[in-house]
């Protein structure tokens, strides 16, 4: 914008004032009228070279430009003022009176939260559990090595110790993240007196390289039966249920032989691929899936948790939740468990 190039002596102070507040008036903007603003009293602005001209006036004209000039200053920084209060209520009343607004539209979608698909198969399993007698239980995810391994007859030197599997939490290695839940089992026989059942869901953490199938952080729910004569048949009467509560329907399964240090025997128990007849790719086609690892508890377990292995006996299975989730849901890789990414997420 041109502004005015008028210098003193002033020949019409007021036509700089009307023209002024002319344009101020006209502005329908703050942006507007911070560029009239800028014109007249910035830095180069009328106002300012008004000013700086005055020392070339003659000494008895000076106090009066001066005046003049501050006067022009004033008024115009209070019409702009004015404007932009105008403005101001012109928007908030085009806002209050519902310009813009259109109550035909239909409503914006509440977003509603769900149960993650691990929190729904923990609840299912809690409820099939409590209807068969089991209490279940937690346990602490920073564990005393001693539960984590030494209780569960898991040699200083065996693998499962190696800093490859385990966080460790401190320097003499007391402390660890509970690598699997079983060492609930050993505190478990702590706490209760014979016979009981329990079921332990819970966290568990590995030191490993994540892939599809493996991430530091998975799901575990972990089965203790103690009693008077346990058996196998007790074992496989108890999974079987289990299954019909997973897949509502009767699988057959089998016992292949397993190592696990604190069971004895150990198994590893098969049911037939409740998603084919002959073969697919969730059962690698071999019409089984693995299922779950368990065992008759060990004697060296029992003593660990202060009872007479001859007279007391007991089952472990240890359920890996997080492929549970995976096969019920056909999820091809565990790190979207946990990975908290809302399109995942609102699936379930
Ligand atoms: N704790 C074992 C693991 O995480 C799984 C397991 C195996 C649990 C056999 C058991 C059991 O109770 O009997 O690798």
């Amino acid at each position: 914008m041109a502004g005015p190039d008028r210098e003193f002596p002033l020949e019409n102070d007021e036509a700089t004032l009307e023209r002024a507040q002319q344009q101020i008036l006209v502005c329908q903007d703050s942006q507007a009228l911070k560029a009239v603003e800028r014109e007249y009293l910035g830095k180069k602005g009328v106002v300012a070279r008004l000013l700086a001209s005055i020392p070339q006036l003659a000494p008895e004209q000076r106090p009066q430009a001066g005046k003049t000039a501050n006067q022009i200053k004033q008024a115009v920084a209070q019409a702009i003022e004015a404007r932009q209060r105008a403005l101001d209520a012109a928007t908030l009343e085009a806002e209050r009176s519902g310009a813009g607004f259109d109550a035909s539209l239909p409503p914006a979608r509440a977003l509603r939260g769900s149960l993650h698909p691990l929190t729904q198969v923990t609840r299912e399993l809690e409820d099939l559990f409590q209807s068969m007698g089991y209490q279940v239980l937690d346990g602490p995810e920073v564990e005393l090595d001693y539960y984590n391994f030494e209780a569960l007859n898991i040699p200083a030197d065996h693998p499962a110790r190696d800093s490859q599997d385990t966080f460790y939490c401190d320097e003499q290695g007391h402390f660890v993240m509970r690598t699997h839940t079983s060492p609930v089992q050993v505190r478990a026989m702590e706490r209760l007196t014979p016979p009981y059942r329990i079921v332990v869901p819970g966290k568990c953490f590995r030191q490993e390289t994540t892939d599809a199938s493996h991430d530091h952080t998975f799901h575990q729910m972990e089965g203790l039966v103690v009693g008077v004569d346990i058996s196998v048949a007790h074992l496989i009467g108890a999974m079987k249920t289990l299954l019909r509560g997973i897949f509502k329907r009767d699988l057959e399964i089998r016992l292949r032989p397993g190592f696990f240090p604190f069971v004895e025997p150990g198994f590893e128990l098969d049911a037939r691929c409740p998603f084919c007849q002959a073969g697919c790719s969730v059962c690698k086609r071999t019409t089984w899936i693995e299922l779950l690892p368990c065992g008759l508890v060990h004697p060296n377990v029992l003593r660990a948790g202060g009872l007479d292995p001859e007279q007391w006996s007991g089952f472990a299975f240890g359920l890996g939740l997080s492929r549970l989730v995976m096969l019920r849901h056909g999820i091809d890789d565990i790190r979207h468990l946990l990975a908290g990414d809302v399109r995942f997420l609102e699936q379930f």
